[in-house]
């Protein structure tokens, strides 16, 4: 599969999570930790794979998704940290900036990054979604559990 479609359909996968949790209006360990994975696996293989493909002709594009990623990082750790005690307020504020955050950074990347590879390095995409359909093989049997 092409890499831009891999990663299209991951940010479907990571929206469809959000918008389940947001709708229970409460604290799910499960959906949690399978946001958790899905976000790590998906900035891992665009991390290693995807923007280095990129960087020589979205320079500029790629700097600032890099710095997107740590800070929809620092909002998922903040999330994972929230225990029930302190409110369904205070986890709910803090979804709604993560599903914020995600959603505008997928939605720069589905309309600047991606049609950028779809023209600029069309022929490299099989190969790039071969590498990242690897990548999550191994990060799902190694430091990020099961993912789905
Ligand atoms: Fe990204
Ligand atoms: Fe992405």
């Amino acid at each position: 599969m092409k890499a831009t479609d891999i990663l299209k359909s991951d940010h479907q996968t990571i929206l469809d999570l959000l918008n389940r949790l947001k709708a229970l209006k409460q604290r799910n360990a499960i959906l949690l930790q399978r946001i958790y994975d899905n976000l790590k696996v998906h900035k891992e293989c665009e991390t290693r794979i995807f923007y280095p493909a990129l960087d020589g002709i979205e320079h500029d594009e790629v700097q600032t998704s890099i710095e997107e990623h740590q800070e929809i990082d620092d909002v998922l750790e903040e999330l994972m940290a929230i225990r029930i005690q302190k409110g369904m307020a205070v986890f709910m504020e803090v979804l709604d900036t993560l599903d914020q955050k995600v959603r505008a950074h997928f939605q720069e990347e589905e309309e600047r990054l991606l049609p950028a590879a779809e023209e600029g390095i069309a022929e490299k995409l099989d190969d790039l979604g071969a590498q990242i359909e690897q990548l999550k093989i191994d990060l799902r049997t190694s430091q990020y559990g099961m993912a789905a």
